[in-house]
């Protein structure tokens, strides 16, 4: 699709968008009945006041199956093209899949499933790290109809527990251990820890992947054993469009993370749609997206979208940086990757480690380069154009969220004006996908028109919107309806300019956003409050070269307790076990309170500046219950 017939599409799917939702979604995926309303529901404005249980539902009537359309589809076509290359984390580990074996693994693992009572709408926890057989499970999951829930496999034991506590799921799919950078994980390890609190689990699925010395239990079967005298064809489960598809826990600002549940058509339909058109998928294509499946866009752009659209999807277990930081490069010439889509975060990563890491590849097969996660910085925007790219490829800047299900807004990828760093306005994300209409509001929740800047909110239904909060609509609707009325809030702040297009700013809620992964304050800061010494803590985000933000964590001390080195570095592994290593704390400063408003909030304005030594700027403390405090907090800072 040329950028005339997009923008031609997308004036349609705004006008009429009943009629060309109606056609995408009949000449997109594969229905085993028809729907007979392409839209119920959906109304931003009246979602606060109906008892409706969703925020929208879309075609409505219609049957089909994921499954089928990532796989089955294809076959007659493609049985013999390679779907999923798989490189692992040691040098010369690959393995690859076609479709027709994609099928035949899907199917074997589908009716172990079954056999093991799993059925339609049973949730099923997949801790794994990225190996084949964590597509093939998100697969079969989709095939029978039960709901995954994929937890990234870098969450702590505790975190994990949470979650498959939260989903109630009835089984765990896991491996004996991951490979990362050369060092083992103990993947096992972890899910017999969180499972030490968890009734709902019959079954845990073991993926023999490292071949590590592991613990057994009674509920424990090897993957592999179970699947290997299953028949490769399993029985479709027919589902209703609305069905749900899966739970992806994401953290929010406050409390426990929030389940986010996507359905099956809508999110089908958005995620193979913009994989199509803005990562520009095209016959013969090799496709290359790093994100981790623990994460929204390991669902919609490594597995379901590239799959949907009969492509050929890269996973790489490893990390960009081993055995050195050209393992990426080289993997880019070894696979004769076309389209490569990854985060900021990474880029500035090895763009630190040097470009002589570059030498020893040519990257002659790229065409288009993707972002992802977090603003990209026009210094690493020109690094990826010039180096990795060598000036012939478009940067496509994609903002979107777990919510969203899909990219929201994006530059089409054939913009000429992406191919050269003085007319591509890097850190642009510019302009909405089909349906989608993003307003500016200010805090009174009036829309901004013309350029300006303000909170970045969307005025209509699409497709793959959340359709709620796992057993928890009201907090959904609390979150993402009711801070405006009438719009969807992002969370983001946003800058709209004379051309119209869209500028993130980032998150204007307590959200950080660590090397592209979400973290909530909250969390932090409960996670500090449990251990023994802490009686108060306050998390704010800083500036970080590489992760694009890093983690500043304030604690007050219990009664008695001396503040030491020692604790400092206690604290900062307790955070890290308590969440997950991304979650490690770059600074930990003790505070003798914390900067409140008489009214008892943390006042993190005051925190963020200090923490950036940016204490000329700390402008009104008029508010403060205890104005006294600050002078303590820069004290703390010293030391
Ligand atoms: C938050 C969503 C969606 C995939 C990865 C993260 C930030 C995402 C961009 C971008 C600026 C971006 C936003 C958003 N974000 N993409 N291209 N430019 N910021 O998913 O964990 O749900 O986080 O990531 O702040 O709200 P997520």
């Amino acid at each position: 699709m040329d950028i005339q017939q997009y923008k031609n599409a997308y004036k349609k799917s705004i006008e009429d968008p009943q009629t060309f939702w109606q056609e995408q979604a009949l000449q997109n995926l594969h229905w085993f009945t028809t729907f007979s309303e392409v839209k119920r529901g959906g109304n931003f404005k009246e979602l606060l006041n109906n008892n409706s249980e969703t925020t929208a539902e879309w075609f409505v009537g219609g049957e089909l199956n994921i499954s089928y359309n990532c796989i089955d589809r294809h076959l007659s076509t493609r049985h013999s093209q390679v779907a999923i290359i798989w490189e692992g984390d040691e040098l010369n580990d690959i393995r690859t899949f076609t479709y027709q074996q994609v099928h035949d693994e899907v199917c074997r693992l589908a009716n172990a499933l079954r056999a093991q009572g799993v059925s339609k709408g049973d949730r099923v926890c997949i801790y794994l790290p990225m190996i084949p057989e964590a597509a093939f499970s998100m697969l079969a999951c989709a095939r029978i109809g039960a709901i995954h829930s994929v937890v990234f496999a870098g969450f702590s034991p505790q975190a994990l527990s949470q979650r498959i506590q939260d989903a109630e799921a009835k089984c765990v799919i896991t491996s004996d251990g991951g490979r990362r950078g050369g060092k083992s994980l103990p993947i096992k390890a972890s899910v017999d820890e969180a499972l030490m609190h968890c009734n709902s689990v019959k079954r845990v699925f073991v993926v023999q992947h490292t071949k590590q010395k592991i613990e057994w239990n009674a509920r424990d079967v090897w993957y592999h054993q179970i699947t290997a005298h299953e028949p490769p064809n399993a029985e479709l489960e027919i589902q209703q469009a609305e069905d749900p598809l899966f739970i992806l826990y994401t953290s929010g600002s406050t409390g426990k993370p929030k389940g986010v549940l996507h359905t099956t058509a809508g999110y089908l339909l958005n995620a193979s749609l913009t994989h199509r058109i803005l990562l520009d998928h095209r016959e013969g294509d090799i496709y290359w997206c790093t994100a981790d499946i623990g994460w929204i866009t390991g669902h919609s752009y490594v597995v379901y979208g590239p799959l949907a659209n009969g492509g050929t999807t890269l996973m790489y277990e490893g990390v960009p940086t081993h055995p050195n930081a050209s393992r990426w490069w080289e993997m880019i010439d070894r696979h004769r990757v076309t389209t490569f889509y990854t985060a900021p975060t990474a880029i500035r990563a090895l763009m630190a480690q040097g470009e002589h890491y570059l030498k020893n590849s040519h990257r002659k097969s790229l065409r288009l380069l993707g972002t992802v996660g977090e603003p990209i910085n026009p210094e690493a925007w020109r690094w990826y154009h010039e180096n990795v790219g060598k000036k012939r490829c478009a940067i496509v800047d994609t903002w979107w969220q777990t919510e969203t299900g899909a990219i929201m807004i994006s530059p089409h990828p054939q913009n000429q004006t992406l191919l050269h760093f003085e007319t591509a306005k890097p850190g642009a994300a510019q302009q909405p996908f089909f349906g989608i209409e993003p307003v500016l509001l200010n805090t009174d929740g009036k829309e901004i028109h013309g350029a300006g800047e303000g909170l970045l909110a969307i005025k209509n239904t699409w497709p793959s919107q959340l359709r709620t909060l796992y057993k928890d609509h009201e907090r959904c609707l609390k979150t993402y309806f009711a801070p405006y009325p009438g719009y969807y809030f992002t969370g983001d702040g946003a800058r709209r300019d004379a051309e119209g297009d869209y500028w993130i700013t980032g998150r204007v809620d307590d959200v950080l956003n660590i090397s592209g992964h979400r973290l909530g304050t909250a969390e932090l800061e409960s996670a500090l409050v449990l251990h023994p010494a802490v009686a108060e803590a306050a998390v704010v985000g800083i500036p970080h070269d590489i992760k694009g933000q890093g983690i500043c964590a304030y604690v007050c001390l219990m009664e008695g307790q001396t503040f030491t080195d020692q604790l400092r570095q206690e604290l900062i592994q307790w955070v890290a076990k308590q969440v997950g290593p991304i979650a490690k704390p770059d600074q930990l400063h003790c505070a003798k309170a914390l900067p409140k408003t008489r009214s008892g909030k943390i006042m993190r304005r005051i925190l963020r500046v200090i923490a950036e030594g940016r204490i000329n700027e700390l402008g009104d403390t008029s508010t403060l219950a205890d104005p006294s405090v600050v002078e303590s907090l820069i004290e703390g800072m010293k030391k």
